[in-house]
């Protein structure tokens, strides 16, 4: 990230923007984070999950907090390079996931103990992030990440004092699909514990997503219309039931409850249904 500041900015932009267009995942490092915050975040994430391995309860350490700051705002400055990199003004991205009461920062630390038999298990089952943009602290040591691309997985390899961002659902939506979510998934290892902090910089529930006119009015016309409208926390409740499925039925379901809210009151009910019941599209359709 040092290098946008230089005269290499363009080229480091160009890399940036492959990466969006063409793997949903980037590592970050020289992100201004400083390396000595990221040891002790992990020293004592460890050491808290040594002695409580079966609490969910996080370290009272005020470092957490201080590090999720860190991150919120690197966040903020990475969507200001996606806005720029894909012709959208700055600031663009931010707004789109503001809604009323402004966008959501979350983390989650998680733990994937070795399992001799790894090929039994499954890590983290694939799946595609449903938020906005995603930054993983991941184990320096202990691999397992790994990306869909092409339709082979590909490692993630662990890198020390580097952020892995990934791209989530509704930039995907936003950019109209310029920027694709990609799958990924983390499988077990036979030796080691693997720590990771994912933190996920989300819309607020209340915001309405949408392809970025700017870049719809661009394309041809196959390509206008292929992303639906919706709230966010719409997209959440389905998401709830089909994290680990394609994305594709998720947006496909949207864009029928975009139809079906426009339709009026008889519809609205038929939207309010597949909301409670966590009814597929296929349902909906028959
Ligand atoms: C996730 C995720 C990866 C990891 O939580 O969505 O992909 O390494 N986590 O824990
Ligand atoms: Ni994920």
């Amino acid at each position: 990230m040092e290098k946008l500041n230089g005269e290499e900015r363009a080229p480091t932009m160009e890399k940036i923007k492959d990466a969006c267009e063409n793997w949903g995942f980037f590592e970050l490092v020289n992100h201004g984070i400083s390396h000595e915050l990221m040891d002790t975040v992990e020293r004592l994430t460890k050491e808290h999950y040594n002695k409580n391995p079966r609490s969910r309860t996080r370290s009272q350490e005020g470092y957490e907090k201080e590090f999720a700051e860190k991150l919120e705002k690197l966040a903020e400055q990475l969507l200001d390079l996606l806005c720029e990199n894909v012709g959208l003004e700055k600031g663009y991205l931010k707004k789109a996931f503001y809604g009323s009461k402004g966008p959501t920062f979350g983390t989650k630390v998680s733990n994937y103990p070795p399992c001799p038999r790894p090929e039994l298990i499954k890590g983290l089952r694939a799946h595609t992030d449903a938020g906005g943009i995603i930054l993983l602290f991941q184990d320096n040591k202990v691999s397992g990440l790994q990306l869909l691309k092409d339709g082979e997985w590909i490692d993630v390899p662990p890198m020390k004092h580097s952020i892995v961002i990934n791209i989530g659902d509704q930039l995907e939506v936003i950019t109209n699909g310029k920027y694709k979510s990609v799958m990924h998934r983390v499988i077990a290892q036979p030796d080691g514990n693997r720590m990771s902090i994912a933190s996920f910089y989300n819309p607020g529930s209340d915001a309405v997503m949408y392809p970025a006119p700017a870049l719809v009015d661009k394309e041809d016309d196959q390509q206008k219309q292929v992303y639906p409208k919706f709230v966010f926390e719409d997209y959440m409740k389905l998401y709830a039931g089909l994290k680990f499925q394609a994305k594709e039925p998720r947006f496909e379901a949207m864009k029928a409850m975009e139809s079906a809210v426009n339709l009026g009151p008889i519809a609205n009910n038929l939207s309010s249904l597949l909301q409670e019941r966590r009814l597929c599209l296929c349902e909906l359709r028959c």
